[in-house]
C-alpha cells in the first residue's frame, strides 16, 4: 500500500505558512541563533517583502517570532544582514544589552529604486525599530543595488558593507553603520556573469592545518548557475579593508546541484566557537513559485560549517553538516553494512519510508565504470548516477513523482567529480522533499528538491561491474523530536 508523502521537511527550516525566500539578518547573540528571512505573509508566492524572524539555540529546533520588519513608505524590505554593535558605534544602546543592528535594502515598488536602511533592537532581538534617518545609503542611479552584508573589520576598526550592484560588488566602509564611504568595487568581468549579482558575503577563514587566513567572497547569481537558474559562486583571496583581490582562476560554485541560493553566513559566532556557518534558501528562482507544496512554500538548506582546504595547489571550500545534526540521529533506527558488497537493495525499508535520514556510502572506484543509486517506491524514483569516463555525478528527477510543473526541474543535474584516493564518499542527507549530497567530505555539494505523491520505501546501489565496490554503507534516520 502506497502512503501519501508529506512534503514538509522535519529538520530543515520551513515557514508554517506562506512564501519564504532568502535567509536574512543571521546573527548569533547571547546563546541564540537569529534567522530572518524574506517573507510574504499573504500568500504562497513572492509579494511585498517582509522580514520574518525565528530563533534557535541548536540550529534545528526553531521558535517563530513573527514579523520583525514590515514594508513602509520607503519600500519593501529586501535582503540584508545583522550585526552586534558591541562598541555602540551607531549610538542605539539604551540598556545593558548590546544593540543588534539590521542593515537591509528598501525596495521602492513603483520605480524599483533600492536604498540601504537600518533597524535596531535593544532587547536581544525581541523587538525592532527602524532608524529614523533611513536610508543610510542612497541609490547612485543603478537599479540593482542591494543585499548589504556587514562585518566588523578588526584591523581597520571599521564596518565593511559588501553590496551587490548589478554585475559586481561594491565595498563600503563606515565608523558607525550610518555614514558610508565607497572603498572599491570587485567583479566586473570576473567569475560567472550570466545574470544579476545578489546576496554577497565576505569573511575571513583560516586554512585547515595552517594558520594562514584567506578571505572568501560569496556571490549569488540569477540566472547563470551551473545547472540553470540561480546559484552561488565564491572567490578566495585577500581583503585589506579597502580592496578584495581574488586568486580564483576558474569559477567555483558553493553548490553544484540546483536548489541552493542566496546563502550567507551567521555573524558574531566568534562569541561562541568561531565556526563559519552557512545557510541557503533551498530553491531556484526558475521554478520557486511553482513547487507543489500546499499552504507554505520555501525551505532552507541544513546549516553547513565551512572549512577552507588546500587541494592540488588550490584553495577550496568544504561544507560539513554542523555537528548539532548528530543530536538528531536516532540510536535505534540505523542500518550498517560494513562488509564489501556488489550491490545493496533495501525494499520496504522503514528508515527510507520515514523519509528523513542520513546515508553514508563509501565506494571504491578503481575497478568500476559507473554506479547508480536509486530511491523510490515502484512508481516514482530519483536516480544518482556516476559516470567515470565523463567524471560526472548526475541527479535525475524526471521520474521523481511530481516534476511536470517545470521543464528545468526535469532536466538532469550534473557535477564534475574526481575520485579521491580511488574512492568516492557520499553523504546523502534526505528530508522528505530534499536531498543534499556532500561529496568526498563536502568538497562539492549537490542540493536538490524532489517531490512525489507517495512515500519512497526502497533504496538501492548497483553498478555494471561485478566488483564488491561498496565498502561501507550506513543509513540512519534523523528524528527531530530527539534532543
Ligand atoms: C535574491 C533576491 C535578493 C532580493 C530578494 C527579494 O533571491 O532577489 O536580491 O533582496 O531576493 O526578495
Amino acid at each position: 500500500v502506497l502512503k501519501h508523502r508529506n512534503l514538509r521537511p522535519l529538520f530543515h527550516y520551513s515557514p508554517q505558512e506562506n512564501w519564504m525566500n532568502d535567509p536574512n539578518g543571521m546573527v548569533y547573540y547571547d546563546g541564540v541563533y537569529h534567522l530572518f528571512y524574506q517573507y510574504y505573509p499573504d500568500g504562497t508566492n513572492w509579494g511585498p517583502m517582509h522580514w520574518a524572524h525565528t530563533v534557535s539555540t541548536d540550529l534545528f529546533h526553531w521558535e517563530d517570532k513573527g514579523i520583525a520588519l514590515y514594508p513602509d513608505d520607503m519600500g519593501y524590505i529586501f535582503s540584508g544582514s545583522a550585526v552586534v554593535d558591541k562598541n555602540n558605534t551607531a549610538g542605539f544602546k539604551s540598556n545593558d544589552n548590546d544593540p543588534l543592528v539590521a542593515i537591509f535594502t528598501h525596495h521602492k515598488s513603483n520605480n524599483g529604486l533600492q536604498t540601504q536602511s537600518l533597524a535596531y533592537s535593544t532587547d536581544k532581538g525581541e523587538t525592532w525599530t527602524k532608524y529614523e534617518g533611513n536610508p543610510v545609503l542612497e541609490n547612485p542611479g543603478i537599479v540593482d543595488f542591494r543585499d548589504p552584508k556587514v562585518i566588523w573589520h578588526e584591523p581597520t576598526q571599521k564596518w565593511i558593507m559588501t553590496l551587490a550592484v548589478l554585475d559586481h560588488v561594491s565595498f563600503y566602509s563606515s565608523p558607525n553603520l550610518i555614514d558610508w564611504h565607497l572603498e572599491s568595487e570587485f567583479g566586473a568581468g570576473r567569475g560567472a556573469q550570466g545574470g544579476v549579482w545578489e546576496c554577497p558575503d565576505l569573511f575571513p577563514l583560516q586554512v585547515e592545518g595552517s594558520d594562514e587566513i584567506k578571505w572568501v567572497l560569496l556571490v549569488s547569481i540569477n540566472p547563470g548557475g551551473p545547472n540553470g537558474g540561480s546559484a552561488t559562486q565564491y572567490f578566495i583571496g585577500s581583503f585589506d579593508g579597502t580592496t578584495f583581490t581574488s586568486e580564483n582562476n576558474e569559477i567555483k560554485w558553493v553548490d553544484n546541484g540546483i536548489d541552493n541560493y542566496a546563502g550567507v553566513t551567521w555573524s558574531n559566532i566568534s562569541e561562541k566557537d568561531g565556526r563559519r556557518i552557512f545557510l541557503g534558501w533551498m530553491s531556484n528562482w526558475i521554478y520557486a513559485g511553482a513547487t507543489p507544496t500546499e499552504g507554505w512554500r520555501g525551505e532552507m538548506t541544513i546549516p553547513l560549517e565551512l572549512k577552507l582546504i588546500q587541494k592540488n595547489d588550490q584553495y577550496l571550500l568544504a561544507f560539513e553538516a554542523v555537528a548539532e545534526l548528530n543530536n538528531l540521529m536516532s540510536d535505534d533506527d540505523v542500518l550498517i553494512i560494513d562488509t564489501p558488497q556488489k550491490s545493496i537493495e533495501l525494499e520496504n525499508n522503514s528508515i527510507v519510508e520515514y523519509g528523513s535520514y542520513w546515508a553514508e556510502i563509501e565506494m571504491e572506484t578503481e575497478n568500476i565504470n559507473d554506479f547508480e543509486i536509486k530511491t523510490g517506491n515502484g512508481l516514482e524514483s530519483i536516480f544518482i548516477r556516476f559516470d567515470k569516463v565523463n567524471s560526472t555525478l548526475s541527479i535525475d528527477r524526471s521520474e521523481c513523482g511530481i516534476s511536470d510543473f517545470d521543464q528545468l526541474f526535469k532536466k538532469e543535474i550534473k557535477c564534475d567529480i574526481q575520485p579521491s584516493e580511488g574512492k568516492i564518499v557520499l553523504d546523502l542527507i534526505v528530508d522528505q522533499s530534499s536531498l543534499e549530497i556532500l561529496i568526498n567530505g563536502g568538497e562539492k555539494v549537490m542540493t536538490v528538491l524532489f517531490f512525489s505523491e507517495y512515500k519512497y520505501n526502497s533504496f538501492s546501489i548497483s553498478g555494471s561491474s561485478n566488483n564488491s565496490f561498496i565498502k561501507y554503507f550506513k543509513i540512519n534516520s534523523i528524528q527531530k523530536s530527539v534532543n
